[in-house]
């Protein structure tokens, strides 16, 4: 565990008094203020808002590692194909899969159409803002050639202090992001500033959608003649535009001391801020699709990043795990606190993030809607419904027409919601893509959490969400399909469950889903109950007479008909679903689900017997440690899942991938932070209402909620 410098700095006190709660929250937080000596090649140390997230080497800036700064507003398109026949996103018509007798249209890579396919599948994906990185006069400076480099972020303030020598000289550097803006403001001090020999450039890449992945850095930085800026100066700012095909957005530079900018540099988009004789340079860089943006200056940025996270630390819940000082305890505590700085900055958007966060490009920059519950629902369990709020008062509301549209396109009622989106609400084509169901009940669960937690508004709540609700829950009954020789209703084929690697054609009837379909029709029904609405009678007949669940060996099995449950590495080597059903989802209070704790206890057995668990990712362990927590009374084991060997964090709270995805991985960090406020807050039919941690941790939790 890495336990860095104790930080003060002066403006805190402006605020700190705010505090009211028992535990020292300021102290716990500033423990863990991640400390660097040398950049990483992986990951950078970032500062940022939800809204844009800020990605810096060991120099505070982009100086020599071009990390990105990316944001929930900024994306572009590639120019449309030029195939004839492909040339615009209705020339796209997907696939028709036989689905129980009948062809239904999927939204699939058509190879007729390969081309504009491939265009819906990157198109439009996340934009690299540019670069910010110190300007060394004569140019061929590089890492190694600084000495007594240091790096530290402060947590409690959001303020990132960086310092090293270069050429006999000390450069100081402090990064900082403006709340609710795409601002970034930075102090530099150097007397290499005075003497003409550092500076500060700005760049830009070219983006396009050749890779699925661009880790850890983002755009084409050889592109310079595939698109354009220029610069609009005035004595102490400066407006560069950048057009990318259809996109134009602006870089507002203002600065404080005397300072001039260049023109761009022979054959590039850099553009140089020198300040003319001063040993300070205090300056603000504001990203946005306006050209005219109002700034506030560096000292006042400072003093909002310092209030902003003083308030978001002293006024969420919080968990302390640190009074008896064991390792493991310091360990999660460690990963709790840098998990809530990383969500913060990269999860807290208009739109949740790619499964890589605001920090890389995984999957174009898109965000998959089965991911946003563990992307973001931790928000709300630890008090910061605000920032959950940012996406989930508008996403599902405004996915709701092409939702419409994708069902009954297929011929089901309600609205089908898609998995890989962008703003515009399309679902990228894809064969897992347009087969995934689980992301479906989750808005039941989002609205189910909004309730529990509002008392005091849930008469409003009730109304504003009944129309996804009921979209959500008659999409979902008439999906399940009524097989007459059984008498019972069927969830697919075809199909992908959970664990996305099992025979689309043949999946039928998987454990986790045929609950997750009862639990969300459960709430889906109960939300009419409490409007005093009838529930419509086709709910509750699916929820009747859904096929029960699936089982093989005493235990249950991934999916009917999968009698290799145990032995088939497809399945082993992949989510273990079906422990899903008891710990993230409470199983045995499912309506109808005729759970069967006999049953339950051995798909544990086998699955700890069979399972490689080395190949498990992210959310697998924080969901394995709920089923430990809630179905076995094992907390001991609980925490084993949330520090199991691959299921790590490096030094600045990133959580590593593991084998199977790129680092950083966030539904990991979301999921970690989603079990820590069920063991903190408990849940229904909880043994005890205390908080559920080892004993001797001496664990002190303030602000949870039990969960459902
Ligand atoms: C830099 O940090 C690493 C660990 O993070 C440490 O092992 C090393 O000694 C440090 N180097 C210096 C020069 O401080
Ligand atoms: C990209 O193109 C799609 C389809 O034409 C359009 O709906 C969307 O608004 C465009 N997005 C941007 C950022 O240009
Ligand atoms: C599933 O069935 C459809 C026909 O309904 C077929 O086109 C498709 O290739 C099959 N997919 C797989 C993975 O076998
Ligand atoms: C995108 O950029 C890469 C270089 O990074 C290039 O190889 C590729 O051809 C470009 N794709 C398109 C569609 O222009
Ligand atoms: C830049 O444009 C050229 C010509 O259209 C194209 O071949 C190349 O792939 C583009 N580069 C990138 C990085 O997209
Ligand atoms: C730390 O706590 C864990 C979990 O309760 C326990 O297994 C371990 O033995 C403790 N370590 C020490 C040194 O007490
Ligand atoms: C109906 O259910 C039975 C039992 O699961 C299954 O074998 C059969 O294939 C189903 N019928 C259809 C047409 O899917
Ligand atoms: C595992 O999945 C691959 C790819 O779909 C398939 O070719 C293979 O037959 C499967 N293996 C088993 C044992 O089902
Ligand atoms: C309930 O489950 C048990 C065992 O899991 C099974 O024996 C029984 O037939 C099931 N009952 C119904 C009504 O499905
Ligand atoms: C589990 O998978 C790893 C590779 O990720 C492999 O090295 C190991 O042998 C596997 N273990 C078992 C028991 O299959
Ligand atoms: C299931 O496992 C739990 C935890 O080990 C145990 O307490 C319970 O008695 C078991 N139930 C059955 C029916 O075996």
């Amino acid at each position: 565990m890495i336990v860095s410098n104790y930080l003060l700095t002066t403006s805190v006190l402006l605020v700190a008094s705010a505090t009211c709660s028992k535990i020292n929250r300021e102290q716990i937080v500033r423990q863990f203020n991640p400390h660097r000596n040398a950049s990483s090649m992986d990951t950078p140390m970032q500062v940022g808002t939800g809204h844009m997230a800020f990605g810096a080497d060991v120099t505070g800036l982009q100086t020599f590692l071009p990390f990105n700064i990316l944001s929930d507003w900024c994306w572009h398109n590639s120019s449309l194909p030029t195939t004839p026949g492909q040339t615009e996103p209705s020339d796209f018509t997907g696939l028709n899969w036989f689905s129980h007798g009948r062809l239904v249209n999927y939204e699939q890579p058509n190879p007729a159409e390969a081309d504009i396919s491939q265009w819906m599948i990157g198109n439009p994906h996340r934009v690299n803002l540019g670069r910010v990185g110190l300007w060394f006069k004569g140019g061929d400076v590089s890492e190694d050639d600084l000495a007594s480099k240091s790096q530290d972020l402060d947590l409690y303030t959001g303020i990132m202090s960086s310092s090293f020598w270069v050429n006999g000289h000390k450069v100081s550097v402090q990064t900082i992001a403006e709340p609710d803006s795409s601002t970034i403001a930075v102090k530099l001090e150097s007397d290499a500033l005075s003497s003409g020999d550092l500076g500060v450039f700005f760049d830009y890449p070219y983006m396009n959608a050749t890779n699925k992945f661009e880790a850890p850095f983002v755009g084409n930085w050889d592109a310079v003649k595939n698109h354009t800026t220029s610069v609009k100066k005035s004595r102490s700012s400066a407006v560069i535009t950048h057009n990318e095909d259809a996109l134009t957005y602006y870089t507002t530079v203002n600065w404080e001391e005397q300072a001039a900018i260049s023109d761009a540099l022979p054959n590039s988009h850099r553009y140089v801020l020198q300040p003319k004789r001063s040993k300070t340079l205090s300056f603000t860089v504001t990203y946005s699709p306006q050209s005219e943006v109002h700034v506030r200056n560096y000292a006042s940025i400072e003093q909002s990043s310092t209030a902003w996270w003083c308030d978001y630390w002293e006024n969420g819940n919080f968990v302390d795990l640190t009074a008896s000082g064991n390792s493991s305890a310091i360990e999660l505590q460690r990963r709790i606190i840098l998990s809530q700085y990383l969500l913060a900055v990269n999860s807290a958007g208009k739109w949740f993030p790619q499964e890589s966060g605001l920090t890389d490009n995984g999957w174009y920059g898109k965000f998959h809607l089965e991911m946003y519950i563990f992307h973001s629902l931790h928000f709300l369990l630890w008090g910061h419904q605000d920032l959950l709020m940012r996406s989930l008062s508008h996403l599902y509301f405004d996915f709701l027409p092409t939702s419409y549209e994708r069902a009954a396109k297929q011929g089901w009622d309600g609205a089908h919601w898609g998995k890989m989106s962008d703003p515009t609400g399309r679902s990228a084509p894809g064969e897992i893509n347009s087969l995934l169901i689980w992301q479906q009940p989750h808005p039941l669960q989002f609205a189910e959490y909004l309730y529990r937690f509002n008392p005091s508004s849930r008469e409003s709540l009730l109304h504003e969400w009944e129309e996804i609700v009921t979209a959500t829950a008659d999409f979902m009954a008439s999906y399940a399909w009524w097989n007459a020789s059984s008498g019972r209703y069927d969830l697919g084929p075809p199909m992908y469950t959970v664990a996305e690697t099992t025979p689309p054609n043949s999946t039928r009837n998987p454990t986790f889903e045929l609950a997750y379909w009862r639990f969300g029709l459960g709430l889906a029904s109960q939300w009419k109950e409490r409007l005093g609405k009838p529930v419509p009678a086709k709910w509750t007949h699916v929820m009747d007479n859904l096929a029960p669940l699936p089982h093989q060996s005493g235990a249950y099995a991934l999916y009917e008909g999968a009698l290799d449950t145990w032995t088939n590495p497809n399945i082993t080597e992949d989510h273990p679903a079906s422990l899903m059903i008891n710990g993230w989802l409470p199983g045995p209070s499912i309506p109808g689900l005729n759970y069967s704790e006999e049953v339950f206890n051995k798909t544990v057995e086998l699955t700890q017997q069979t399972w490689n668990f080395t190949y498990s990712f992210g959310w697998d362990f924080p969901l394995l440690a709920m089923t430990s927590a809630r179905s076995m009374g094992d907390v001991e084991g609980a925490i084993s899942w949330l520090l199991f060997d691959v299921f790590q964090f490096d030094d600045v709270g990133m959580p590593i991938g593991g084998s199977r995805v790129p680092t950083p991985y966030f539904p990991g960090s979301g999921s970690l932070l989603f079990a820590v406020a069920f063991l903190a807050g408990g849940w229904d039919g909880a043994p005890h209402s205390g908080p559920h941690f080892p004993t001797s941790w001496r664990a002190q939790v303030e602000g949870f909620h039990p969960m459902l």
